[in-house]
């Protein structure tokens, strides 16, 4: 096999010895939204590994809905790593409840936002909760927050693909995936990884958006590929999946999603095919 062939049977055994080749809603309970909520669509953000965007991309795509006039929902399923709150600017905040419902932080945008930093009496704490506790936060996210009516809900996945990923694809009604992928990431197994998990879960990609995928200088303009060349045509061609755009790196976006300015500063337009690609 020449180096660049994909190994797809490879691939197939190691995600069925991830997820015990389950399909989808076969096990756990599909979640069922409170009478006083309606989603109409469902839609998750994934990646092969952590650390290349993808509460960056979920924040994106939340703020542009929200700007054309969709109401919008994020639910931060990152239970033990969430980073939505600090980015649109809640840190500290908490929700309160109503019965007992939830009620979910807002952001100034009129993004409803539920993440585990919204409960936690301190969030720089760190969540030592594993299997039950995590899977039970996840389902009150879903289940019993007071959602109203939301257009998009937008589910921030945790990185990888541990036991909090495989009970959102099975326990929430996902529409779609949008894949964040890195020009770093080794598109054979870790976007491969990315495009399977979704395959096996009966899950339709929407499609790739790479991240840090270039720079700018600011002195001439000139592209900088600091991580390598991009590798999204490639991967466009091999698991025939739609290209959903490029972003740079920019040290202002990294500066605004830690000084929780992210919202009003994301200029607009940003990566519109992934946009469209939710809307559609
Ligand atoms: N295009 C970019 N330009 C500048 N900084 C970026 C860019 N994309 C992401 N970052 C920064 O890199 C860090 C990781 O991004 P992000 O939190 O979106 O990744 P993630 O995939 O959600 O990570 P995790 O797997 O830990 O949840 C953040 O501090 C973010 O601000
Ligand atoms: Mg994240």
């Amino acid at each position: 096999m020449a180096e660049n062939d994909i190994d797809r049977d490879a691939i197939k055994d190691e995600v069925d010895q991830i997820f015990g080749n389950r399909p989808k809603h076969e096990g756990p309970e599909l979640y069922q939204v409170n009478d006083q909520s309606s989603i109409k669509h469902v839609i998750g953000v994934i990646s092969g590994k952590g650390g290349v965007g993808k509460s960056l991309v979920t924040g994106i795509l939340a703020t542009e809905l929200a700007r054309k006039g969709h109401k919008v929902g994020i639910l931060d399923a990152d239970i033990t790593g969430p980073s939505i709150p600090k980015m649109f600017g809640l840190s500290g905040l908490h929700v309160f409840g109503q019965g007992d419902k939830i009620i979910p932080a807002q952001s100034k945008g009129g993004i409803k936002i539920m993440s585990t930093n919204l409960v936690l009496e301190n969030e720089n704490d760190p969540v030592l909760w594993r299997g039950p506790m995590l899977m039970g936060a996840l389902k009150q996210f879903y289940e019993d927050t007071l959602w109203g009516d939301i257009d998009y809900l937008l589910v921030d996945m945790p990185p990888g693909t541990g036991d909090v990923a495989l009970t959102v694809f099975q326990s929430l009604p996902i529409e779609g995936v949008v894949i964040v992928s890195s020009p770093q990431d080794l598109v054979q197994v870790i976007v491969g990884k990315a495009v399977k998990m979704a395959a096996m879960m009966n899950v339709p990609v929407l499609g790739v958006v790479e991240n840090m995928s270039y720079m700018e200088c600011p002195e001439c303009g000139h592209k900088l590929e600091p991580f390598g060349p991009s590798h999204l045509q490639e991967i466009v061609d091999e698991f025939k999946v739609a290209d959903l755009g490029r972003i740079p790196i920019d040290p202002k976006v990294a500066a605004s999603c830690d000084a929780g300015t992210f919202e009003s500063e994301l200029p607009e337009g940003f990566i519109p095919e992934a946009v469209s690609a939710v809307e559609a």
